[in-house]
């Protein structure tokens, strides 16, 4: 078995950073698996499909192209808003159950573990993960630190447009009766707001190395 740490939480609570750094700092792969749906969304409506369409979506997921998650057309809100959409469809989440599996199984590489951050990593793709933390902050907050982040890469956007959309898809995903967000009943809360990343990371690293050094010195000895 490979070491998992599952970095689950809200949009925008800074969970995709951590889990890159502690990736990073471990020698472990990482995947973003909201990419996975982002990717989906896009690959919908570039085809002018419905996200909210069963064989559209379905399609989409078939058609995602990874090497494309680090493309900017991904990162938008529209995007985001049509990725929760296809991720609500359980067809949808089946097509993507088994490459996030098989990532976290057989970390490419060959890296002893891998980290994924999204928001059903510690319930339903690995709930038995070395490790899991559940990610969030004030609203207020995350939708700044999202405009940041995206005026930083040419997109303009008002604050209180990106506030009701994030609490609209935040709402959308803990409701949804599918793989909803919710902290898994082992997952350490790690609450951001008062947090700069390099604090944060340090709050996430505290919170995780204790299980994940054991299983790299289990590892070791068997
Ligand atoms: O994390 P990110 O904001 O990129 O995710 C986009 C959308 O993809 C989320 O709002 C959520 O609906 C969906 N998602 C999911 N399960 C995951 C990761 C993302 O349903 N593991």
């Amino acid at each position: 078995m490979s070491i998992v740490i599952a970095v689950d939480g809200t949009a925008a609570s800074g969970k995709g950073t951590l889990a890159k750094k502690l990736a990073a700092h471990f020698g472990f792969a990482h995947l973003d698996s909201g990419a996975l749906y982002r990717l989906t969304a896009l690959a919908v409506v570039t085809a002018g499909g419905d996200p909210r369409d069963e064989a559209d979506a379905v399609r989409g997921a078939r058609a995602i192209d990874l090497s494309m998650a680090g493309d900017p057309a991904i990162r938008t809100d529209r995007i985001g808003q049509a990725a929760s959409q296809v991720a609500a469809i359980p067809a949808v989440r089946a097509a993507l159950l088994d490459f996030q599996r098989d990532f976290l199984a057989h970390p490419p590489g060959g890296s002893a573990g891998a980290v994924m951050d999204g928001r059903d990593i510690g319930t339903v793709i690995c709930p038995g993960a070395t490790a899991k933390l559940y990610v969030d902050a004030r609203p207020e907050l995350r939708a700044e630190r999202r405009r940041k982040e995206l005026a930083g890469i040419g997109i303009n956007r008002d604050f209180a447009g990106l506030l009701a959309e994030l609490n609209a898809r935040d709402a959308a995903d803990k409701a949804r009766p599918i793989s909803p967000l919710l902290r898994a009943p082992d997952a350490v809360l790690l609450d951001t707001t008062d947090l700069d990343i390099d604090a944060a990371f340090a709050a996430a690293l505290a919170l995780v190395s204790p299980k994940v050094e054991g299983a790299l010195k289990d590892r070791h000895r068997g």
